[in-house]
């Protein structure tokens, strides 16, 4: 298996160009099982997770080209089965993105259930029971959601208790093809859900509400849908990333092919920890702090700040001067990564789900090997192996590559000391 080497100590300077959202390639791409017609998707992210939902596609039979390694074209115009089978489920639990619109393309399928992963159960109950309120039988068999809606999908009311950004798309996917109008109360308001829904009005489908958490759909009533070339949203949790690279090595780096708007809430606080940040349009520049003070962080679906940057976080509050504090709301056990910290000398105690990250600027983590737990882990003790003294091996890092395109490229071209090497 591939591990990263890095050399801590080095500044980072230079731009780092942001690719596609992978939370918004995901359900675009099963957006496509929506259409009986060649659908092309523009600036999709080279990832791992996307090559894996490519491939569930195709093994529904839809046949996939690749026009570019950021560019294909998806032709769902035969869908030979619609039995999402466990091998790719269990590789992506994302895949569960194919419920809503096979269900209301086709009127049946059968979806293996993701199963949990290390941050949490990720149950899927919300996306079930969502399914069942727009008429739909569903019932749990061998350890695959199976769904029937053979006279196709009602329009209705569905009111989330939690907000989940996927059972809201897949809703979204679902009512698209429903007869009548589906409101979605609650609805998750992440940029990705709001590229879905202006993807499918362009399809010629009515959203009301898009970016609310009020959502009011108009369903086609079954008739597939024409979608227009698009180009996938920048993803802002890596431009969140690479911008704690920058944080954590106090450098000045630029960020293009960014959108600043998409991650107000990681901007202010690194604005409070002591950085200063220049954005427009489609760019995002950090530059030094004198003093880089301690913070407090509680995630917060969008547009609170992301748990997704949570583990980013917590690795550069060991470098901020006093005691930082991180409360995990939305999952139940995603602080893996702060046991690696600890490994590399960070002074974390953590009492449920709340974090206390005692850091200073003089504080000097060690380099150590560490171990990958899940993506945004992996990309937390990279960001901490950039400061550290002498060297620090990540290892298993083929989390990191289910959602990071050339990550140690791009930092090496910023001159981060970092290589990718077999064990
Ligand atoms: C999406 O996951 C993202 N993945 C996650 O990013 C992200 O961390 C998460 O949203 C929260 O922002 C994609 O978009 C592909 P949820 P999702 O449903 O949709 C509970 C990454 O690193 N819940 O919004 O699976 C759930 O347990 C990944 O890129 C239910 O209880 O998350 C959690 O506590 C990691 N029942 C909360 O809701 C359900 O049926 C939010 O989950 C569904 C969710």
């Amino acid at each position: 298996m591939d591990y990263l080497h890095i050399t801590g100590g080095a500044k980072l300077q230079g731009e780092i160009n942001i690719s596609g959202a992978k939370n918004a390639a995901l359900p675009l791409l099963s957006a496509t099982l929506l259409s009986n017609r060649p659908v092309q998707i523009d600036n999709l992210p080279n990832v791992a997770d996307v090559k894996t939902l490519a491939k569930l596609l195709e093994h529904l039979g839809a046949v996939v080209s690749w026009l570019t390694p950021h560019q294909a074209q998806i032709d769902a115009n035969h869908i030979i089965h619609t039995k999402a089978i466990y091998d790719i489920v269990r590789k992506m639990r994302a895949s569960i993105l194919v419920l809503g619109p096979l269900l209301a393309r086709c009127g049946h399928c059968e979806v293996s259930l993701p199963g949990g992963c290390a941050i949490g159960a990720r149950p899927v109950d919300l996306h079930i029971l969502a399914m069942e309120k727009m008429g739909a039988e569903i019932h749990i068999e061998g350890g695959y959601i199976v769904a029937k809606a053979p006279k196709g999908l009602q329009g209705t009311q569905i009111v989330f208790d939690k907000i989940t950004v996927t059972g809201c798309e897949n809703v979204i996917m679902a009512a698209a093809l429903a007869k009548g109008r589906t409101q979605i109360i609650n609805a998750a308001r992440e940029p990705e859900v709001v590229q879905l829904c202006e993807v499918l009005q362009n399809a010629g489908v009515e959203i009301q509400g898009v970016g609310t958490s009020v959502l009011e759909i108009i369903g086609t009533d079954r008739e597939p849908l024409q979608i227009p070339t698009f180009s996938v949203i920048p993803d802002r949790i890596e431009a969140g990333t690479y911008l704690c690279a920058g944080a954590i090595t106090n450098s000045h780096i630029r960020l293009t092919n960014a959108n600043p708007t998409h991650l107000e809430a990681v901007l202010e606080k690194l604005r409070q920890i002591g950085f200063r940040l220049e954005s427009n349009r489609d760019s995002i520049e950090l530059f030094p702090a004198t003093k880089r003070e301690s913070f407090e962080i509680i995630t917060t679906e969008h547009p609170g700040f992301p748990t997704d940057m949570q583990a980013q976080f917590m690795s550069l509050a060991t470098q901020c001067n006093g005691t930082s504090v991180i409360q995990e709301r939305l999952f139940e056990n995603r602080f893996m990564h702060a046991s690696e910290l600890q490994r590399l000398g960070a002074n974390i105690t953590l009492k449920g789900n709340i974090a206390t990250i005692v850091g200073s600027e003089s504080s000097q983590l060690v380099g150590a090997d560490v171990m990958a737990t899940d993506l945004r882990a992996s990309s937390a003790l990279v960001l901490a192996g950039l400061v550290a003294q002498g060297s620090t091996n990540v290892h298993r890092i083929y989390h990191l590559d289910r959602g990071y395109e050339n990550l140690e490229q791009k930092l090496t071209a910023l001159g981060a000391q970092i290589e990718r090497k077999s064990e």
